[in-house]
């Protein structure tokens, strides 16, 4: 409780610090673009951790979850880094709007990127990011700008998850899922309570938006199409 005091104060946005080797960042949207590396920097800083977990207020997570996921990913051994969310790779570059990038000049889709409703990272992808802070181009989406930093980087996991609804909006409730994002506080509390009740998450599973399995083995253009029947 003391960490999370000091860290509302160094950073004041709000925070949430949860237990165990996993550090959850809460950040409202509309500041993340800004905050986040700087955020990571204070993090990166001020505590230990093993994997960061990025996401927004409007996200709901089942921490839980993510705990035992990364102990089994952990377990395997592979001693490589973990990027893991729900990526696109065929994102169009946005050119108007509170996310328009107008000086991304790379390509004409965005580099493969973990959405920012949630995504996790492994202590040394924050190491590097924290590190060479000073020296990366900083866009307005804080995910797209991590995509971009990562992508050059060896020996990296990047893990597709359709159990990240993180999406800009939901795609509705799936019982699979480990985050769903754009939640109203009013959600959030009653899938708390209908989960502690119940260890389910939906009172009713719906699909509002296909969803899609990432084919890394195809062109970025090609690697995400929507399917029924994938949470
Ligand atoms: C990826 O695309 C290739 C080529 O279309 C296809 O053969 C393969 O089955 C796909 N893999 C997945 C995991 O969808």
């Amino acid at each position: 409780m003391m960490l999370m005091k000091k860290y509302h104060l160094r950073i004041n946005i709000p925070t949430l610090l949860v237990a165990l080797s996993l550090i959850l960042l809460c950040v409202h949207y509309l500041s993340s673009a800004k905050c986040s590396p700087s955020d990571q920097e204070e993090i990166y800083e001020y505590y230990n951790f093993d994997y960061l977990l990025k996401c927004d207020d409007d996200t709901f997570v089942l921490v839980h979850k993510i705990l035992r996921e990364l102990d089994k990913w952990q377990n395997k051994g592979t001693k490589r880094e973990l990027y893991w969310g729900f990526f696109n790779g065929k994102a169009q570059v946005k050119r108007s709007g509170p996310w328009k990038e107008m000086d991304w000049i790379l390509c004409d889709y965005y580099l493969p990127y973990a959405l920012g409703g949630g995504y996790v990272l492994s202590y040394n992808l924050v190491q590097f990011i924290v590190n060479n802070m000073h020296i990366l181009k900083l866009h307005n989406s804080e995910d797209v700008s991590v995509g971009l930093w990562l992508a050059p980087l060896a020996n990296i996991e990047r893990k597709h998850d359709v159990r990240f609804d993180t999406e800009y909006r939901s795609r509705g409730c799936s019982n699979q899922y480990i985050i769903t994002h754009k939640q109203t506080i009013l959600n959030m509390k009653n899938m708390h309570e209908y989960y502690q009740a119940s260890g389910a998450l939906c009172q009713k599973e719906i699909s509002n938006r296909m969803s899609y399995r990432y084919n890394w083995t195809v062109p970025p253009s090609q690697c995400c199409n929507r399917q029924a029947g994938i949470p």
